[in-house]
């Protein structure tokens, strides 16, 4: 069968490099192959891989952080694989960082109780992993196509089934690409929030589309904010494996906040970790905390944080910073969205003919809080599911029973009609990014950031929500296609946020402080009307 897979981090990479062996797979990115949030990711990949660890060890950790939403039979998927998994990225060339005695070197991050993630390059595992599978996929026969833009799925038939994808190529040209199955593996949305440490290209466009067409979505309310963003333009991830080393958090006093708030300090969950630096920010009228890590280098010798973190090194000295001896200032960021295209433990989505993997999908393994380094492997995991699963019939979404869900249909507001032409100028748009493009991102970044971020409350969201409307009829969403799709998840994100009376992991409700046993479940939302391209 013929499989078009859009995005290439892990996850579109993995079910390319898989699919390929049984299908034809053409490969979809509106960027350069190379780029995407997996490129940049810092940590590492944790998995229970060495003898005094266990994958029940795992599933725990990874249970307590998603704070009673993750859905345990994915979880028990992701650890009880991932070790596998891994051995076969090592055999496809990614060389991950050795201890002196040869064995694999591994990190830890907050909320694990054991040292399980590996990492390569020091703090470059996301580029490693890209460059070797890159190198696997280009041997394949592997059809692909750079800077083309997925502008929708394609759905056909009574019973709706998605045949393929519309798409603008590089010179604007408008086509579509027909499949017996479109594997979504396009990313997050960090784009959404005024400080993101994810790179411009992640907006969403895969689950908007998905969501357009008519899959369901779930948990969008969690978006997790990364703890440790360098506080400077374009937020810059400092990674959690720097405090899982020892660094320290420290106010504007120079005192440690972070006892005060979880018995774990600077390795309590992350969400925890994050809220704490912002209200100590809060304390001190918004400026940054401070990440130290001087001590590491006093323990390990001169020269341990550029050996050990040579990408975060690099980017605290370009921005003036010599983090082996100061203090760096930094700030919570929007990182990762465990929400997404809802799917079965084989990547398959409510929508026959749709499959997503990677962060485009909610597996369920995340719940409300992702375990640090667990999305690199969720991607291996699952990806590798979901290009085997790729021949089997498609039936009814396998939402394990396990997991309480609820659906809610939401009614998109009235959009301008899209018109078929202008696909010139959406590529020329969206790779310039002229004045009017820029505003509209930016409102949008500023009043997800301000009103449904770490902290929100019903008037805000309910403000946000009618502004989202409001600019749903003045904003072209008609050409400026990512911001299109930006504002489609916006007010999902916002909606599904004020729905949620409760606090749970990444969801922060002020009006709602407690976590209610009532709110144990994992909000769904699927359109009322799909939109038919
Ligand atoms: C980090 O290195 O802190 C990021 C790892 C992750 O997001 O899991």
């Amino acid at each position: 069968m013929r499989v078009v897979v859009v995005g290439t981090g892990i996850a579109g990479l993995i079910t390319a490099y898989r699919a390929s062996a049984d299908h034809e797979v053409v490969l979809v990115t509106k960027a350069e192959l190379a780029e995407s949030n997996t490129k940049y990711a810092q940590g590492g990949i944790a998995a229970a891989l060495f003898p005094d660890d266990s994958a029940a060890s795992h599933i725990e950790d990874t249970l307590r952080a998603g704070d009673g939403l993750c859905d345990p039979a994915a979880v028990e998927v992701l650890c009880t694989e991932g070790p596998q998994r891994v051995r076969d990225l090592i055999a496809l060339g990614v060389e991950f960082d050795r201890a002196a005695d040869g064995e694999l070197a591994r990190g830890h991050e907050a909320a694990h109780s054991h040292r399980r993630v590996i990492h390569a390059g020091g703090d470059a595992t996301g580029l490693a992993i890209e460059v070797a599978l890159l190198r696997a996929v280009r041997a394949l026969a592997v059809e692909v196509h750079e800077h083309t833009f997925m502008r929708e799925l394609v759905v056909e038939g009574v019973e709706p089934r998605v045949v393929g994808i519309e798409a603008i190529g590089p010179d604007g040209e408008r086509f579509r690409i027909a499949a017996d199955a479109v594997v979504l593996a396009s990313g997050g949305a960090g784009q959404l929030y005024r400080h993101t440490t994810n790179p411009g290209v992640t907006t969403g466009d895969g689950i908007a589309a998905a969501f357009r067409a008519g899959a369901e979505l779930a948990d969008v309310e969690f978006y997790q904010f990364h703890p440790t963003a360098l506080a400077v333009s374009g937020s810059p991830l400092v990674s959690e494996a720097v405090r899982g080393e020892g660094a320290v958090l420290l106010d504007e006093a120079g005192e440690r906040f972070m006892f005060a708030v979880h018995p774990d300090g600077e390795l309590a969950p992350r969400d925890v970790v994050a809220r704490g630096i912002a209200a100590a920010m809060a304390r001190q009228e918004g400026r940054p905390v401070l990440l130290d890590a001087t001590a590491l280098e006093r323990a390990h010798g001169a020269g341990f944080l550029a050996t050990r973190f040579p990408s975060i090194t690099q980017v605290t000295r370009e921005n003036g910073y010599d983090w082996a001896v100061e203090p760096v200032p930094v700030t919570p960021a929007a990182h990762y969205w465990m929400g997404g295209i809802r799917t079965d433990l084989h990547g398959r989505t409510s929508l026959p003919g749709l499959f997503a993997v990677g962060e485009a999908a909610c597996t369920g393994v995340h719940g409300a809080n992702r375990l640090a380094s667990n999305s690199l492997l969720e991607s291996l995991v699952f990806a590798w599911r979901a290009a085997d699963a790729l021949g089997a019939a498609a039936g009814d979404l396998d939402t394990p029973a396990a997991r309480a869900t609820r659906s809610a249909e939401w009614v998109p507001a009235a959009r301008a009609t899209r018109s078929t032409d202008g696909a010139t100028q959406v590529v020329e748009e969206r790779r310039a990014q002229p004045d009017a493009s820029r505003d509209r991102r930016t409102a949008i970044q500023h009043l997800m950031w301000e009103s449904v971020g770490l902290e929100r409350e019903a008037v805000e969201l309910r403000a946000a929500l009618d502004r989202f409307e409001q600019w749903e009829a003045e904003f072209d969403t008609v050409t400026d296609l990512e911001n299109r799709n930006l504002l489609d998840l916006a007010r999902i994100v916002t909606r599904a946020a004020l729905m949620r009376e409760e606090s749970r992991g990444a969801h922060d409700r002020t009006d709602y402080p407690e976590t209610s046993p009532a709110w144990a479940f994992s909000q769904g939302w699927r359109p009322a009307a799909p939109a038919t391209v």
